[in-house]
Parts: C-alpha cells; sequence; structure tokens
C-alpha cells in the first residue's frame, strides 16, 4: 500500500493545472493514491508521503505563490521525497530546459527537492492578448507545445521511486 502523494500547482492560464492533472493520472494509474491541488488550496503537507510541486514561469520566475508554498512548507518538505517541475518553453525554444530561479532554487536545496524538471507550455491567443503578455513580445509565439508522453514518463518515474 503506497502513502499518499500530493500533486500542488501554480498556474495563472491553466496549462500547469492540465500538466498537474496528468501526472496525477498518471501516478494513479501506477497505483498511488493522489490529490492534485492548487498551492493555495493545500494548508499542510503533513498527510502526504511524497509531494510534486509545479508552477508556470513568467518573466523566469515561478508564480509566487508556487515560491510561498516551498518556503511555508520547507521544514515538512524536507523529511519526504520532492519532485519539482516548472511549465513554460513555448515556440522554437520550447524543448530548452529553463533556468531554475534562484529563489527556487535555494528552497530546493533546502528541502532537498530532485533537480526541477522543465515541461514545455502552452500559450493560446485568448490568454496571451493581455497587456504584459503584448509587451513582453511573446504573441508572436502561441502555441500548444505540452509533450504528454514526456509528462507521463516523468510521472512514472516518479511512481517507480515510490514503490
Ligand atoms: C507574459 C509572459 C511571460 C512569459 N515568460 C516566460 C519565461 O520567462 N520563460 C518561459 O519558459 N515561459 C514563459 N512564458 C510562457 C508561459 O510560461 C507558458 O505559456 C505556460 O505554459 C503558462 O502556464 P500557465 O498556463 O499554467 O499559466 C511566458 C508567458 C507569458 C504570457
Amino acid at each position: 500500500m503506497s502513502e499518499k502523494v500530493l500533486v500542488a500547482y501554480a498556474t495563472r492560464m491553466g496549462a500547469t493545472a492540465t500538466i498537474a492533472a496528468a501526472i496525477g493520472a498518471e501516478l494513479r494509474r501506477a497505483g498511488h493514491e493522489v490529490e492534485v491541488h492548487e498551492v493555495t488550496d493545500v494548508k499542510a503537507v503533513s498527510e502526504y508521503g511524497a509531494v510534486v510541486v509545479g508552477s508556470a514561469i513568467y518573466f523566469g520566475r515561478w508564480r509566487p505563490e508556487a515560491v510561498r508554498f516551498l518556503r511555508d512548507h520547507a521544514r515538512e518538505l524536507r523529511s519526504r521525497p520532492v519532485w519539482l517541475f516548472h511549465s513554460g518553453p513555448i515556440g522554437p525554444g520550447r524543448d530548452v530546459p529553463q533556468t531554475v530561479p534562484s529563489d527556487v532554487d535555494r528552497l530546493a536545496a533546502k528541502i532537498g527537492a530532485r533537480p526541477v524538471r522543465t515541461f514545455s507550455g502552452n500559450l493560446q491567443p485568448d490568454t496571451a492578448a493581455g497587456g504584459r503578455a503584448r509587451r513582453a513580445r511573446v504573441d508572436t509565439m502561441v502555441g500548444d507545445a505540452r509533450d504528454w508522453p514526456q509528462i507521463r514518463t516523468w510521472a512514472d518515474e516518479i511512481a517507480a521511486a515510490l514503490s
């Protein structure tokens, strides 16, 4: 019988939520009990045997609520296996692993988390058409680069490590 796994995520436009859901579904398929929640909905991690945390990347940074989650729960996360991922790259550089922001890097070291895994993201005209996207000139890079087989393979590696 495996311990319950938490998959916690931070998103702005939904792509990271779907990646977290896919990871959760794959872990469940492998026989683990899993809960998938937005980081802001998680009050404590004590009931989970392992934790996966993912955030969307904006301007090279993780979502602030994801950083806060790592900081607030660092002590408890340290005593359980933790996997981290971030979702972002799209367009021509979609397969390029993204630099881990320094605040996340420090917290990951403190927690003893596995190396951060990059997953390609998704940017759609309806959600990217806002002012920030336009100012960042990312509106030419619209597209869905999420690689579901790659995401499932990573979840299988987690499942194997937990078994
Ligand atoms: C304004 C803006 C800035 C972005 N900055 C980055 C970035 O620095 N690095 C990156 O890899 N992706 C960046 N992206 C792409 C997003 O991370 C990508 O669309 C991601 O899948 C969004 O996740 P979400 O839907 O969970 O919010 C940016 C997108 C926007 C709209």
